[in-house]
């Protein structure tokens, strides 16, 4: 054994009984014109805990949404983002044994593979204290080069509304804090979609005009969403992503065309099949919900979220 060797594997044993309590908000990405940009964090929660053992293999609990579904190996993807981030900090990872309580549903486009991934990254910068700390770009960027784009992973870390941007440096945000009237309302079906499937249904290029349509009510959202709710209708168009992607959800296409054909500000959450009514009160929200159960040909759950403005937490536990 090399002074080198011996020297990481005491490090690992450090770390052994370490324990932190870690919780991640699902989100909602592209909020219409913001395509891979835009992102708000809302209050449902992914809860974890994690500790750095000394057993032959790790030990995983997953309780709630993905339950019986997920692996219980190294393959899962908290797992696989704290060893992401470990390998980064040049520490081995310790067996851990991680128990999860899982809110945020699934393939539902509401970032719950963006929230895992942050969980990842955020119980291994907990286990990681004292030893090797990392910044917020950092942070953004071991969660970005998992999740692949930064607009899940930017509000789940950092709570509220982000704008995210990639640089040859890696990803960057900045934070807003929301207008306290902008009242979530997230409707979510049974079935799932595909994110990857979503996205190759995108073309590779598009007009120049679509371009164009969306740099300006991209723009206007971000006035809409930290001043002017009025405006979010006209705000949340988009030519960019929605309608290419229409043929694989079409419950979802017709169910935005009723909400904003009545006035309200309705989008894909994420890549779909949610739908992201961004109401400017709790009655619109009310209104939005009737119109949905007069509507709907299917079954779908109405959730008021407010946002989450907090992001990300990791705390101490004892072991
Ligand atoms: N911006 C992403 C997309 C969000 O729409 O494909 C889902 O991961």
């Amino acid at each position: 054994m090399t002074a080198a060797t011996a020297a990481a594997d005491s490090l690992a044993e450090s770390l052994v009984g370490r324990a932190v309590h870690v919780k991640v908000p699902a989100t909602s990405a592209n909020l219409g014109p913001g395509f891979d940009t835009l992102g708000l964090a809302l209050a449902r929660y992914d809860e974890l805990d994690v500790e750095a053992t000394d057993a032959a293999d790790h030990r995983i609990e997953v309780h709630g949404v993905g339950e019986g579904q997920v692996p219980l190996d190294e393959s899962h993807l908290v797992v696989r983002a704290i060893a992401h981030t470990f390998h980064r900090a040049g520490v081995p990872m310790p067996k851990l044994h991680l128990v999860a309580h899982n809110s945020i549903p699934h393939g539902r486009g509401l970032g719950s593979s963006g929230a895992a991934i942050v969980a990842g990254v955020m119980a291994a910068k907990g286990l990681l204290a004292g030893i090797v700390e990392f910044t917020p770009d950092e942070l953004l960027e071991l969660a970005t080069e998992l999740e692949g784009h930064p607009d899940n992973v930017a509000p789940a870390l950092f709570g509220g509304l982000t704008i995210a941007w990639v640089t040859p440096e890696g990803p960057r945000h900045k934070k807003l804090i929301v207008h306290r009237g902008v009242s979530p309302l997230v409707l979510v079906p049974e079935h799932e979609m595909s994110t990857a499937l979503a996205r190759s249904l995108q073309p590779e290029s598009v007009p120049h005009e679509d371009a164009v349509f969306n740099v300006s009510r991209s723009a206007l959202l971000i006035a809409a969403l930290i001043q002017s709710p009025e405006l979010l209708l006209a705000a949340t168009e988009d030519k960019l992503h929605q309608h290419y992607r229409a043929q694989a959800m079409p419950e979802t296409d017709r169910l935005i065309r009723v909400l904003r054909a009545a006035g309200h500000p309705a989008v894909v959450s994420g890549a779909g099949p949610s739908i992201l009514v961004l109401a400017s009160d709790p009655s619109e929200r009310a209104d939005a919900i009737r119109l949905l159960e007069e509507s709907a040909d299917t079954e779908w759950h109405a959730l008021p979220l407010a946002v989450d403005f907090l992001g990300a937490t990791v705390t101490d536990a004892a072991s």
